[in-house]
């Protein structure tokens, strides 16, 4: 049912967790797939093989989310090789500790750098693409933080919370080119970024979820893959919680 069938799909942080099963299920959907990754070129070269044996086109690109320059670099290589980009995913992003009273202002600065930064460069370098397609879908990860905030995360929820406002800015101004923005907020998700917590916290982060568990990377694939998809057609400017129900009651 949900098909992107020749689709050209470009993804930050492709090489691991959410943005790796983003990767594969586009291409079990039919698309070809560019996604970036940091320093994980190991991780990068799996998931090529993987969406090479779902007989897809798959490239990676080494870059920075932080860094323009390396943005520039990603965009040029995913046009060289695919001519267009049809959905653009910006994943990429850190989570750290920061008591506010001790938070350095480079700290700040970091997460600001990759988890908001790096979404406007890509978004910036991507969106005149899709304004001469005529057509285009941007997803957002953001996290249930953005929304009611993170004690001890300040400087990861204030990026969130940006992405979501973000993404309702671009919706209005980018539909009458037939681009669609949205956003998926996960909860907690089992990938390397919550692995300690979720053993560490395990109880405590357990209560707050109503369906008692953390979810899966493909339980967020899925949502973003739907909001790329002809199943979405009509959604913009949402934001999709893909939580267990956590933003009810955290
Ligand atoms: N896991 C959760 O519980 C959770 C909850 C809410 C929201 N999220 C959001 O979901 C997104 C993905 O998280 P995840 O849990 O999948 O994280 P993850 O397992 O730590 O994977 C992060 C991915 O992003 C890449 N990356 C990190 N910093 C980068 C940078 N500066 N430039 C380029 N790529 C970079 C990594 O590349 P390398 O492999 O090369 O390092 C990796 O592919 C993030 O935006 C996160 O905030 C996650």
């Amino acid at each position: 049912m949900i098909k992107l069938t020749g689709k050209k799909v470009l993804i930050t942080g492709g090489s691991r967790g959410i943005g790796k099963a983003v990767a594969i299920m586009c291409a079990q959907a039919g698309a070809d797939v560019a996604f970036t990754y940091k320093k994980n070129q190991e991780q990068a070269e799996k998931v090529l093989v993987e969406i090479n044996r779902l007989k897809r086109t798959g490239l990676a690109v080494r870059g920075d989310v932080a860094s323009f320059t390396d943005a520039e670099h990603v965009v040029e290589q995913v046009i060289h090789h695919f001519r267009r980009v049809d959905v653009l995913v910006n994943n990429a992003g850190i989570w750290e500790y920061g008591a506010i009273h001790e938070m350095s202002p480079q700290q700040w600065q970091r997460t600001i750098d990759i988890n908001l930064n790096g979404v406007f460069y890509f978004t910036r370098l991507v969106a005149p693409i899709m304004m001469k397609q005529k057509s285009g879908r941007i997803v957002h990860i953001a996290s249930t933080a953005g929304q009611r905030g993170e004690a001890f995360h300040s400087h990861y929820a204030a990026s969130k919370g940006a992405i979501i406002s973000f993404t309702k800015s671009l919706a209005p101004e980018l539909a009458e080119h037939n681009i669609l923005v949205n956003c998926v907020a996960p909860g907690w998700v089992r990938t390397d970024m919550s692995a300690r917590s979720l053993v560490e916290q395990k109880e405590t982060i357990l209560r707050t979820i109503p369906l008692k568990r953390a979810g899966e990377p493909e339980e967020i694939a899925g949502a973003v893959v739907f909001l790329a998809s002809d199943l979405a057609t009509y959604i913009n400017g949402e934001i999709i919680n893909v939580n267990g129900g956590s933003v009810l009651c955290g």
